[in-house]
């Protein structure tokens, strides 16, 4: 079973509008603040393996610096196909601490 936990602290989350990279042991985790929501999820682009926390926020979506896939910071899914999703993790913030369910 997955447990929550503790990646980075509330003051190492990106601005809202922004996202960025947080490594957290052996991954590395996209982080995407929209209007004060935080989002989590899978780095790896599923196209090409392109960094998604280095994207530009659109609409909710979070758009790969690569080639411009875009996926759904909410529910992981890519705008252009039913078929591709990247992984979406479980966030809480508690505190200062920022926790997932990885
Ligand atoms: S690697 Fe992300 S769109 Fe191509």
């Amino acid at each position: 079973m997955p447990e929550f936990v503790r990646i980075c602290g509330k003051s190492d989350l990106p601005s809202p509008g922004e996202a960025r990279e947080i490594i957290f042991e052996n991954k590395v985790l996209c982080v995407a603040n929209v209007a004060g929501t935080i989002s989590v999820i899978s780095n790896v682009c599923p196209h090409r393996g392109g960094p998604l926390g280095q994207g530009m926020i659109e609409n909710g979506k979070i758009v790969c610096p690569w080639h411009a896939w875009a996926f759904d910071l909410k529910t992981g899914q890519a705008e252009h196909t039913l078929h591709t999703k990247v992984p979406v993790y479980e966030v809480k913030i508690e505190g200062d601490n920022v926790l997932v369910k990885l």
